[in-house]
C-alpha cells in the first residue's frame, strides 16, 4: 500500500473543513494554539513511515495520555484494576458529573476523566515516583528522551479546572480515591499536559498495534492479551459520546484529546497519529476525525 500516496491525497481533500470548530479554549493555554496545523504520521509495523503536514511539532495531548496510564494501571494492577473503574462505554461528555452522581463514584471507563483521576490515584499510591515513572514509561514508547510535560498547560488547567475539581471531590467522597484530592488532580493534569509530535506519538501506538510483539517499556510489561483488552477499550470508549460515530465512520481503535489530536491503529498492521486542533462539539479534531475516516475508506482497511 502506497500510503504516503493516500496521506497526501487525504490531506487536500480534508481542506475544505479547515475553518470548522473551535480550540479548546476551556484550558487557557490551549486557546493559543495556531488553529490552522495540520500533521498526520502513520507507522506501519514492518518499520516504515509516513507523513504530512507539521509531523515534526509537538502538541498536547491531554486525553490520549489516559491509554498511557491505563497501560501503566493493567500493568501494575491486572484485572483487579477494574475494581477501581469500569470498562463500559460512557454516551455522555468527557467530563460529565451526572452519570459518576448516579452511579456512586464509580467511573464507566478510565478514559473520561472520572476514570482518569482514578487512575492517577493507582499510579500515587502504587509507584515511587510517579511523575518520572509515567515519563520513563512514554519516552521509552514513543523512542525520544526529550518528549515532556507542558508546565504552563498543567498550571493553566489546574487554575480553571472547576470541573475536574468537582468530579475528583466526589470520587474521593465516595471514597474511590486514596490520595488528597489536590495531588491526585495535580499529577493528573500533568500527565494530561504531556506533548509529542505525530511521529512520536505513532510512534508511541506502534506497542499496541504490534500486540504480538513483547510489550515492556522501562519496567511496565503487558501480555498480548492485555494489549487487546486495551484496544477493546479503546474501539468502544475512545472517544466518550462519539464513541459510536468513530466507530461507524473509521473503524480503528483509537483515542482523542482535547489539543486536537487522535491516535489510531490498525492492529497487526500500523497506527496513526493526527493532530488538527479545531475541535467538534464532543471534543474531537474535526479534521482528524475526516482524515481518518477517509484513510479507512480509501484502502479499504479497518477492523471490520
Ligand atoms: O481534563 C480535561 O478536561 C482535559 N485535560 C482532557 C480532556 C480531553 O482531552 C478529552 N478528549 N477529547
Amino acid at each position: 500500500m502506497n500510503y504516503q500516496a493516500v496521506l497526501e491525497d487525504i490531506s487536500k481533500a480534508v481542506r475544505p473543513l479547515a475553518g470548522q470548530g473551535k480550540l479548546a479554549d476551556y484550558i487557557p493555554a490551549l486557546a493559543n494554539v495556531n488553529p490552522d496545523k495540520y500533521a498526520v504520521c502513520l507507522n506501519s509495523i514492518d518499520g516504515h513511515m509516513y507523513s504530512v503536514g507539521d509531523a515534526g511539532e509537538r502538541f498536547s495531548l491531554q486525553s490520549i495520555s489516559k491509554v498511557f496510564s491505563l497501560a501503566m494501571c493493567l500493568s501494575i494492577k491486572g484485572e483487579g484494576l477494574w475494581k477501581r473503574v469500569g470498562k463500559e462505554p460512557s454516551g455522555t461528555a468527557f467530563n460529565s458529573l451526572v452519570q459518576l452522581e448516579a452511579e456512586h463514584g464509580l467511573p464507566r471507563n478510565p478514559f473520561i476523566n472520572a476514570g482518569a483521576i482514578v487512575l492517577a490515584d493507582v499510579l500515587l499510591t502504587s509507584l515511587a515516583d510517579p511523575e518520572e515513572n509515567f515519563l520513563s514509561f512514554v519516552r521509552e514508547l514513543c523512542g525520544s528522551g526529550t518528549v515532556g510535560y507542558n508546565l504552563d498547560v498543567a498550571r493553566s488547567e489546574r487554575e480553571n479546572g472547576y470541573l475536574n475539581a468537582a468530579i475528583a471531590n466526589l470520587l474521593k467522597y465516595h471514597k474511590k480515591i486514596e490520595c488528597d484530592v489536590e495531588e491526585v488532580l495535580a499529577f493528573y493534569f500533568k500527565m494530561c499536559s504531556l506533548e509529542m509530535n505525530c511521529k512520536e506519538l505513532a510512534r508511541a501506538f506502534l506497542a499496541f498495534a504490534n500486540h504480538n510483539e513483547k510489550f515492556c517499556y522501562s519496567g511496565i510489561s503487558l501480555t498480548s492479551s492485555q494489549v487487546k483488552r486495551i484496544n477493546a477499550v479503546m474501539q468502544t470508549c475512545g472517544f466518550y459520546d462519539e464513541a459510536g460515530e468513530f466507530s461507524y465512520l473509521v473503524g480503528l481503535p483509537g483515542k482523542s484529546g482535547v489539543g486536537g489530536g487522535i491516535a489510531a491503529i490498525y492492529p497487526r498492521r500500523y497506527s496513526v497519529a493526527v493532530w488538527s486542533p479545531r475541535l467538534n462539539s464532543k471534543g474531537n479534531s474535526v479534521m482528524g476525525m475526516k482524515t481518518l475516516e477517509l484513510l479507512t475508506t480509501e484502502t479499504m482497511e479497518s477492523i471490520f
